[in-house]
């Protein structure tokens, strides 16, 4: 199964359009490849996408061609296979925590762990690695799965952070949080 677009999608598209002309991105958890071909479309320099999902890297690839994108798509578990620097991270992450009847190994488009932000905690203490200097990343958190725990570890690996837009879904609020390095 490859995710499909949703309301976090479209949250952080409207973003990723504001601040993609010129830079050099990558789209952590392409998924279908709609972020990553939301920051071409919107002028960024360059841009690779990655996922864990094989899946998902041939469903983008293909998505990227028929919008005649020069797209880069790879396979790779957070930053294991992502080549050199960015000025811009974006991830979509799955940040659901894990319930009964839902299986982690199955699911990882939607499970970020047990408490549910295990994912995006990991994902942020690796980014500085391959951020340059001034380098931002963009991401999703949900209220399902403690944004706050995430913020005051963005924090302690040298982060400052904005919430730049909340949405209010049912029962659950998505932020869309900028986090510039200071490092
Ligand atoms: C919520 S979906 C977002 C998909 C797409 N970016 C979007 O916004 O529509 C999360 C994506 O992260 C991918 N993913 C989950 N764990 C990952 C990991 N450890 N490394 C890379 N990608 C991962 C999933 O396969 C899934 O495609």
């Amino acid at each position: 199964m490859v995710y499909v677009p949703a309301e976090d999608s479209y949250l952080l598209k409207k973003w990723v359009s504001k601040l993609s002309k010129g830079k050099t991105v990558l789209d952590m958890g392409t998924g279908e490849g709609f972020l990553a071909i939301s920051a071409k479309s919107s002028g960024a320099l360059s841009v690779i996408g990655v996922d864990k999902n094989v899946d998902a890297v041939k469903v983008a690839e293909r998505n990227a061609k028929n919008a005649k994108l020069d797209i880069e798509f790879r396979y790779s578990d957070l930053f294991l296979t992502v080549p050199g620097s960015f000025d811009l991270i974006i991830f979509n992450p799955p940040y659901l925590p894990l319930e009964n009847g839902i299986s982690f190994e199955n699911d990882y488009d939607l499970i970020g762990g047990e408490k549910g932000n295990e994912l995006s905690i990991e994902f942020l203490r690796q980014a500085p690695n391959h951020l340059n200097h001034g380098g931002i990343v963009l991401m999703i958190c949900s209220s399902m799965s403690n944004p706050f725990e995430i913020f005051n570890y963005a924090k302690s690996f040298g982060f400052n952070f904005e919430i730049l837009e909340e949405l209010k879904i049912d029962f659950e609020t998505l932020y869309c949080v900028k986090f510039v390095f200071k490092g």
